[in-house]
């Protein structure tokens, strides 16, 4: 049953529902899983805090609000974006504006739906004027993305873009080099793989295809790892 406490603080994530996925891996039978589950609510309430009333860097005084994600607690595939821009930082959602209507096509291509992504960026603040943002506003966030990351549990991580990317894998290769190959994401060992930016897929429509190909790579590489 899903309590008030844990409905909130899923609202608060911007996620739909929770359901629990443990099940005895002998018997199918679902399993106990009331002290984890509290330990989980727990952990997303202060996560959910934390995040909403961050002062750790200098964002906190440029921001309209904080944005966290969106998406499904449940979700097998969590996709990081960069750092919200001016209609997320207005609406307190992420991709809401050309290029999340872009990202929503291109996962409804590969015929994911809502319940299967969860979706978050790396950075929770506006950088004003949609600059990059800095190393220090990165470290700041990382320990949020990583509590989000174990939170949902994904089997894939999609990463968007040469900034993410090169963030996600402590990297200084170009982008070009990072898609097309399957990673692991360094903390938990997840499944990890980059693409194109949908912001740079606007300008640049000819690496549609090269987006195509990633997406189908991180599909079999889930589809695998499920087997
Ligand atoms: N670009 C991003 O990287 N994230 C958003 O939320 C919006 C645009």
């Amino acid at each position: 049953m899903i309590d008030e406490q844990r409905r909130q603080y899923l609202a608060a994530m911007g996620v739909d529902v929770w359901i629990p996925r443990h099940t005895n891996t002998v018997t199918g039978a679902p399993v106990d899983v009331s002290s984890t589950a509290a330990e989980c609510q727990q952990a997303g309430d202060d996560l959910v805090a934390e995040i909403q009333s961050c002062q750790r860097c200098q964002l906190a005084t440029t921001r309209t609000q904080v944005v966290i994600g969106r998406g499904s607690s449940t979700a097998r595939w969590f996709i990081i974006g960069e750092a919200p821009g001016a209609e997320e930082d207005r609406l307190g959602e992420p991709f809401v504006g050309p290029a999340g209507r872009l990202l929503d096509e291109m996962l409804k291509s590969i015929k994911l739906t809502t319940d299967d992504f969860y979706i978050a960026n790396m950075v929770k603040c506006r950088p004003p004027g949609n600059r990059n943002p800095s190393l220090a506003e990165v470290n700041a966030c990382g320990d949020f993305l990583h509590r989000q990351i174990t939170l949902i549990s994904p089997s894939i991580i999609l990463v968007l873009g040469r900034i993410a990317a090169q963030s996600m894998l402590a990297s200084t290769e170009s982008l070009a080099r990072l898609r097309g190959h399957l990673h692991q994401h360094p903390q938990t060992g997840i499944p990890l793989i980059v693409t194109y930016h949908p912001a740079y897929l606007l300008r640049s429509p000819r690496d549609k295809g090269k987006s195509w190909q990633d997406l189908c790579l991180a599909r079999q590489t889930l589809a695998q790892s499920l087997c």
